[in-house]
């Protein structure tokens, strides 16, 4: 079939088109419903269904032949640990640990969060958690007490599993204590923390409380699988928004499986017995849709890496990993090619390895900028395929559909709509605008399977984030356009999220932070090109009458507030103190204008400005600060 038959199929009988792709899982009671409406008159996909994520991803495998295949593979640069675990194994690892967590009082429905980062047992825990029909929540390892507060307080979790520590380039991050506080700072309190040590570091644990994860493996008895709606929660994964309050988007049990595994084959082209690695975290959609459920569902080996893609030890690590495991796909951040060829520019390191098995590259989490993907392109004479999608949608929006018909790539392009996906664009009044005309990306409804419903016991605010300025339509949050061609270019986000090193941060919720300081009267938070990380954010303060403070002083101990209250992977590491900023009649702070100063990009100001003068001002400060660069 052509892309533009699939396609069409897809959008002239959705029905249709998601039945005969639900037929490839292995249901409890295969649905019957396929589309239906659910109480906010949101899209349900296969309401009667009832089926377990967990036994579609490993049971089902174990049962049809699939036991000895490998299922994870575990490599850690950092640790120099490697391990292995076939479907039969891994299988058993989960339904063991379901045993804890059903022994600590785990019910169907229940959540539970996870903060753990890139081993085995992350992966384990999660799948455990979908075995017993509850819901998981998991929180990337990199994220500050504080964050984890405010997720445990929006989740409510039952338990928290973790592990003692995570491994940086040459550093331990102890978790414990992080968990600790993160309990101490959130109104609920979880019963129980579930912590796996490890050899690096050893957390001390608090009596009743804390359970030793290998002990309570000890008289743990394996846990079955619980059958639950399709429709049932299967994880809540939160992400940045434009306030401090991060959203959690609720994925479904049902239409994730049926997307995730006909994505396998019609995004990326893998079969079942395939190597896939996703070098992304598990605190990440990515991390959940493709280091663990989407290669699982399909019967393929999944790659659990914990490690850098330069410096652990060198830029050719990724290729030794492509290497030493067969690896057919790899996904990652374009912010990780362009690591590795700022380190390696000639690429010399690949001629130490055989990449002969890699088939497709893919990258997504930002955009692809034409250099990455010409540099990626030329050095490895692979496919390098652009894709575009959110944490909201569990899977990609837009791609190269390597598994249907590859199309012709041009640079600076996510190619074209997935099937399921409906993509216009639209302008401020709602009108769709012809093509190469720039506007707000916006999907129309029903969204295809995998897609939220909703935000975690907040369907208003799903509502309002997302529904109400197009009505009809999800507002994505990007803007860009679709060419003569239909293709379309993602130009970046038209809120105030930005993608550090792929990483989904709130520029408004490090506002609130910095605002906090009892010497910042007003200040803003704008996210400036980085030719390695794509965008880092940078800090404007103003200061109130009499604040007795230097600039560098200020600067300090706002960087340190804003690494204390989110984590080191904001990566704000510059506040300029300025005598004001470049505002509209209304007060609007003109922050697109100074990121495009920032940018050397040429820009417009706006009519409304109240006072021209404010924006040669804060060029010079900005000029004389260096971070605008003649
Ligand atoms: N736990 C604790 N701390 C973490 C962390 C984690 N899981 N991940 C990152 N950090 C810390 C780092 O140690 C660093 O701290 P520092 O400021 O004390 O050095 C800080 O957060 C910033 O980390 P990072 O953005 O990863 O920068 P880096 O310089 O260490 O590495 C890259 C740069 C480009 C190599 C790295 O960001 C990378 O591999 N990016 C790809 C990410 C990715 O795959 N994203 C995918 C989502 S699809
Ligand atoms: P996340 O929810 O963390 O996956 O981040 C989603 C956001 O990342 C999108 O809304 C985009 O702004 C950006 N993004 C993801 N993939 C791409 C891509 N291929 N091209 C451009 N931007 C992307």
């Amino acid at each position: 079939m052509s892309y533009q038959q699939e396609y069409k199929h897809s959008i002239e009988s959705p029905e249709k088109f998601w039945a005969e792709k639900a037929a490839d899982l292995a249901w409890f009671k295969p649905p019957s419903s396929i589309l239906s409406t659910d109480e906010n008159g949101m899209a349900q996909w296969f309401a009667d269904g009832e089926m377990n994520t967990c036994y579609m991803a490993l049971d089902h495998h174990v049962k049809n032949g699939r036991g000895d295949q490998l299922a994870l593979i575990y490599d850690s640069p950092v640790t120099e640990l490697k391990s292995r675990f076939t479907y039969q194994e891994l299988r058993d690892n989960v339904a063991t640990f379901a045993g804890v967590l059903k022994q600590y009082g785990v019910d169907k429905g229940d959540t539970v969060i996870v903060y753990m980062p890139m081993i085995s047992e992350a992966i384990i825990a999660m799948l455990a958690v979908a075995r017993l029909g509850a819901v998981h929540s998991v929180v990337f390892g990199g994220f500050s007490a504080h964050e984890l507060a405010v997720r445990i307080d929006d989740v409510q979790p039952k338990l928290v599993v973790t592990a003692s520590c995570g491994v940086e380039i040459n550093r331990i991050i102890e978790y414990k204590p992080m968990v600790d506080e993160a309990i101490v700072l959130a109104k609920h309190k979880p019963q129980h923390v579930i912590l796996l040590q490890r050899q690096q570091c050893i957390a001390s644990m608090q009596a009743v409380r804390d359970i030793d994860w290998q002990d309570a493996l000890f008289s743990a008895r394996p846990a079955d699988c619980v059958a639950v709606k399709a429709t049932d929660p299967l994880y809540v994964l939160y992400t940045s928004g434009t306030t401090g309050k991060p959203k959690g988007v609720v994925r479904d049990n049902g239409g994730h499986a049926v997307a995730l595994k006909y994505s396998m084959s019609a995004v990326y082209n893998l079969k079942p017995g395939d190597v896939f690695w996703a070098a992304s975290d598990v605190g990440w959609v990515v991390g959940h849709s493709y280091v663990v459920y989407a290669p699982l569902l399909h019967g393929c080996t999944t790659i659990v890496y914990e490690g850098k893609p330069v410096r652990t030890p060198d830029a050719g690590a990724f290729w030794r990993v492509v290497e030493e495991y067969n690896v057919k796909a790899i996904f990652a951040a374009p912010t990780a090619f362009r690591a590795i060829r700022k380190e390696d520019p000639e690429a010399k390191l690949l001629a130490n390895y055989n990449i002969d098995c890699l088939e497709t590259i893919f990258m997504a989490g930002e955009r692809l900028d034409p250099p990455t993907y010409e540099w990626t392109f030329k050095k490895t004479g692979k496919p390098v395929v652009d894709h575009w999608w959110q944490t909201e949608t569990g899977w990609a929006i837009c791609a190269n559909l390597m598994g249907i018909e590859a199309l012709p790539v041009k640079a600076g392009s996510a190619t074209k709509p997935v099937p399921g996906f409906n993509i216009q664009v639209l302008d401020p009044y709602g009108k769709p605008l012809p093509a190469n005309t720039q506007g707000a990306i916006v999907l129309k409804l029903p969204l295809p399977p995998s897609c939220l419903a909703t935000i975690w016991g907040n369907f208003d605010r799903f509502s309002d984030g997302y529904l109400t300025e197009f009505p009809g339509y999800y507002s994505s949050g990007d803007g860009g356009y679709i060419d003569e061609d239909g293709y379309l270019f993602i130009m970046g986000r038209t809120d105030d999220v930005i993608s550090v090193a792929g990483h989904r941060l709130s520029t408004g919720e490090m506002e609130e932070i910095l605002a906090a300081h009892n010497a910042v009267a007003e200040c803003t938070v704008i996210g400036v090109y980085d030719s390695i990380k794509g965008q880092v954010p940078v800090g404007f303060a103003l200061l109130k009458d009499g604040a007795d403070i230097s600039a560098a002083a200020l600067q300090t101990e706002l960087v340190a507030m804003v690494r204390k209250e989110i984590g080191a992977l904001a990566c704000l590491k510059q506040v300029i103190v300025v005598p004001r900023l470049p505002k509209t009649r209304s007060g609007k702070i003109l922050r697109k204008v100074l990121r495009q100063i920032a940018d050397n990009e040429e820009f417009t100001v706006p009519s409304t400005i109240d006072d021209p003068a404010s924006v040669a001002e804060i060029k010079d400060i900005m000029r004389s600060s260096g971070l605008v660069k003649e």
